[in-house]
């Protein structure tokens, strides 16, 4: 452990406040560091794992991928690339027709904008408090933690609105001539797991469709199942002009993509975006694999069960320990707030050290993100492992 953390203190960028852990392998719910201990993963690499770790399925897709054609670029066809939209077409909301493919979800994000504004010939895009979209300049500009911001304002355009999440009267007043997008999280994840009043989608929906706006849906952490449904936004039946997904869609492979309609995405002609890793066959293979092996598992509705039990003991800690504010969130989303940043930081501290990651957001909520396979007991022994150092931290 010492020689990796030397390592990083003399050659790698100091971006990351790291815990001290190096994993070195892992096997559905459990990571395994390079000491030879081992962890129950509640984070999942952040709702990226939603299968679990290193799951055979993609596993298999990848090696036998790679062994056969790795990396051409966008010069030519590529077949797993219309299979893969093929695919997301079957489980995106019916608005959603076609694909671009890029390698994470702030690019997803980036070029949703660039659609946005390419299709509507406007400029202003309402946005978030407490929002998170990415971290490259134009992302982070839609993001609403100052901090991440600030020191980049000079790259930053001076274009997003910033509005209090789930009140759509301020969404309305912030409506100009020239807004071309909303660009929203169903329920933010960065932001500490947060749920919006449930007319709050579909009236950013009737809001879009009155002023001729386009409802950009930012599905990169809720979606592929995460909250219960394959995307977050069909708990409020409401259908996104974009949406834009990444993290879980290659369970630990990095792709993204952005999907509209036709006629919106007919807006981007050749040479207004593109990527060269963009859509692989190493990257489409690894995302088909993943979302035939969810679909076999029916995952969506599988961590819409389990998440409601696992929210249910969670209550029981918000009903039974005073620094708990409040548990929340939708399906394998989940959030426990608590009362202070330090009992938090504190929290996940001990629960490491006891054998479990789980992460924390937004200062002081603990964020449960685990693989959608987990199982009712391995809910038990977080919660049973939680009750006891909370106490203790009491
Ligand atoms: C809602 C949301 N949008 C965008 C991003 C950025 O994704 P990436 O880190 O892959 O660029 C994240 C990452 O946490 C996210 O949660």
């Amino acid at each position: 452990m010492k020689r990796v953390e030397e390592l990083f203190e003399e050659h790698v960028a100091n971006t990351y406040k790291r815990q001290p852990l190096a994993l070195v392998s892992g096997q559905g719910m459990i990571v395994e560091d390079v000491r030879g201990k081992r962890y129950i993963d509640f984070v999942g690499g952040i709702a990226v794992c939603a299968l679990g770790h290193s799951h055979p399925a993609v596993v298999r897709a990848i090696s036998e991928q790679a062994r056969k054609l790795m990396h051409v670029s966008n010069l030519y066809y590529i077949p797993q690339q219309g299979q893969l939209a093929e695919l997301l077409a079957q489980i995106t909301p019916k608005t959603i027709e076609k694909f671009f493919f890029c390698n994470s979800g702030a690019e997803a994000n980036e070029g949703a904008l660039k659609l946005a504004i390419k299709h509507t010939k406007k400029k202003r895009i309402i946005v978030m408090e407490g929002s998170f979209h990415g971290r490259t300049a134009l992302t982070v500009g839609a993001t609403w933690k100052s901090s991440y911001r600030s020191p980049f304002t000079a790259l930053i355009p001076p274009v997003f609105d910033f509005v209090p999440y789930g009140n759509l009267s301020s969404v309305e007043m912030a409506i100009r001539e020239d807004t071309a997008a909303i660009l929203v999280e169903p329920i933010q994840g960065e932001g500490g797991v947060r749920i919006p009043p449930d007319d709050f989608l579909p009236g950013l929906r009737k809001l879009c469709d009155e002023h001729g706006l386009l409802l950009i849906i930012d599905e990169i952490q809720t979606g592929m199942g995460r909250t219960g449904r394959w995307f977050a936004c069909e708990h409020w039946k409401t259908n996104p002009d974009i949406l834009t997904v990444a993290k879980a869609l290659g369970n630990g492979f990095p792709i993204g993509c952005l999907g509209a309609a036709a006629e919106i995405m007919s807006s981007f002609t050749p040479g207004d975006h593109a990527s060269t890793f963009g859509g692989n066959p190493l990257a489409c293979a690894a995302a088909m694999a993943t979302i035939k092996t969810m679909r076999r598992l029916k995952l969506p509705q599988r961590a819409a069960r389990t998440g409601e039990y696992f929210l249910k003991r969670l209550k029981e800690l918000e009903s039974t320990h005073s620094c708990v504010a409040e548990a929340r969130g939708k399906g394998l989303l989940l959030g426990l707030e608590l009362n202070s940043s330090e009992t938090a930081k504190k929290t996940v501290e001990l629960m490491r050290e006891r054998g479990f990651l789980i992460n924390l957001t937004a200062d002081r909520v603990l964020r449960f993100t685990p693989p959608l396979i987990v199982e009712r007991y391995h809910i038990d022994a977080l919660v049973e492992a939680l009750a006891r150092i909370l106490k203790e931290l009491e």
